[in-house]
């Protein structure tokens, strides 16, 4: 099989990689970090973001790269807890800008969040900044910077915090799947000059031409018949969402943003920046190929299984069993909730007045049409409720236990990824009409002219995020936040 890593893109080279030489590689599994200690007088972890290289492409089509990453490298150390374990990281910051680290998808203390100006002070060049944080939930998380991060995930600094649960579930081999795309030039560099290019910000975002798992070109990985796996899959991208289609492989949805749902098969995965998606996948009963295929164009191959040696166990095994619960707040009170609109307005070929054509009436007020003309200058190109860029007022004051209900009204030509701090929600509507409850998110993605509704539980003290994770978007005016009191 063939092997190409070639996504389509602004900037898409002709750039072919051939499978030969990596048929025998095993995926590798970045390094451990260790583990997080119980009580010590230093932290039990250091991050250093400074730069490095890495073999984004095979060594006979370019690179390495320079890159900037976590202790040099990418995707990062693995920062690795079980469930209500400390997390003690301090970060060393060995850039020439400053930078923070946001833990994704925790549910964690709000001083610790990693937001420069709203919950921390930007760590600047050559100093440090203790983390230290319960993770109250089993999952697979990831973390990065929250300044400039549209550059600074894009040249790598990003990498997973996994929370081990209690019971681990049966599995043979854990396998990473971290995707991530790379604008890169024809000599396999980082292309910066492209960085903060205003067509990227008001359009799609930036998207790369070079898919890497796990921060190396697609591999194969040998596995046996009937062999169980749970693969953890992460979307690291600034803005590409991910389509990755299963060929030959049974494999079940076991949790969504680390909470877990009841197992489902599946045949394919889509994944929007900064969603993640445990599988438990069980190789072929017979000895042969399979694949994970990255389907958003023409499908090629993300990661090649090869079905080898004697089956692990004599007959395929069934349904998973379901992952232990997380400790997510009580009920929704939705006959209660504190409704909140959310109108996304702005980019290319939405400046215009599409929120005439939404479906769902707002709850509120039409919030004020942006000036535009004075704001696209100034690089805010997004909006959210009228107002682009971070506002002075939070977009609401919950108390603490207050179910609240975001109606996410995208009035764009163009899919957004809305992700929460601090909280996971879950779509109870769409365009109006009630649905069943969807699975516990922290990252939303809703399409053009859709209305989302997720609710939450804003049971997390503090100041928190909200915004779009195509990270051009945010830094392109679509970020807000909101403040649980109490
Ligand atoms: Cu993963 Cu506010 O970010
Ligand atoms: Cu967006």
């Amino acid at each position: 099989m063939g092997l190409t890593h070639r996504l389509g893109g602004p900037t898409l080279r002709r750039r072919t990689i051939l499978s030969a030489g990596l048929a025998a590689t095993v995926l590798a599994l970045p390094r451990l970090a260790g583990r997080p200690a119980a009580a010590a007088d230093g932290p039990a972890l250091r991050l250093h973001a400074k730069p490095g290289q890495a073999g984004l492409l095979p060594s006979a089509d370019g690179g390495p790269t320079r890159i900037w990453g976590y202790d040099g490298l990418v995707p990062g150390p693995i920062v690795r807890a079980r469930k209500g374990d400390i997390v003690d990281v301090e970060l060393e910051n060995g850039l020439d800008q400053p930078t923070t680290i946001h833990w994704h998808g925790v549910r964690i203390d709000n001083a610790m969040d990693g937001v420069p100006h709203l919950t921390q002070a930007p760590v600047a060049p050559g100093e440090r900044f203790r983390y230290r944080f319960a993770v109250p939930d089993a999952g697979t998380f990831w973390y990065h910077p929250h300044h400039a991060s549209w550059e600074q995930v894009a040249r790598g600094l990003y990498g997973l915090l996994i929370v081990d649960e209690d019971d681990a579930p049966d599995v043979d081999r854990e396998i990473l799947f971290v995707a991530d795309d790379w604008r890169l030039d024809a000599d396999g560099r980082i292309d910066e000059g492209s960085f903060g290019g205003m067509h990227d910000w008001a359009h799609a975002g930036r998207l790369g031409n070079v898919l890497t798992i796990n921060g190396q070109p697609p591999q194969q990985l040998s596995v046996r018949p009937n062999e169980r796996l749970r693969l953890r899959m992460a979307n690291t991208a600034n803005a590409r969402v991910f389509s990755f289609t299963l060929d030959g492989l049974a494999a079940w949805t076991v949790a969504v943003d680390g909470q877990p749902v009841p197992p489902a098969p599946t045949g394919r995965v889509v994944l929007a920046p900064g969603q993640r998606v445990d599988l438990v996948v069980d190789a072929p009963p017979a000895v042969g190929e399979a694949a994970i295929a990255e389907a958003t164009g023409t499908p090629f191959t993300a990661l090649g299984f090869r079905v080898e040696g004697e089956p692990i166990r004599p007959d395929p095994r069934s349904t998973p069993q379901a992952l232990a619960a997380n400790p997510l707040p009580a009920a929704l009170d939705l006959a209660q909730a504190v409704q909140v609109d959310v109108v996304m307005e702005g980019g290319a070929m939405g400046m215009g007045p599409l929120r005439g054509s939404m479906g769902m009436h707002p709850h509120g007020p039409m919030p004020p049409v942006p000036d535009w003309g004075a704001l696209a200058p100034r690089g805010l190109v997004w909006a959210l409720n009228g107002v682009a860029g971070h506002p002075d007022a939070p977009l609401v004051t919950a108390m603490r236990g207050q179910t609240v209900v975001l109606h996410f009204v995208n009035a764009t030509r163009w899919p957004h990824a809305m992700h929460l701090h601090g909280h996971h929600a879950r779509v109870v509507a769409r365009d109006g009409q009630e649905v069943a409850p969807e699975p516990w998110r922290d990252t939303h993605l809703v399409d053009p002219m859709q209305v989302a509704s997720a609710a939450f539980v804003a049971d997390n003290p503090g100041d928190w995020m909200l915004h779009c994770h195509m990270l051009e978007h945010q830094a392109g005016g679509m970020e807000t936040w909101f403040r649980v009191t109490g």
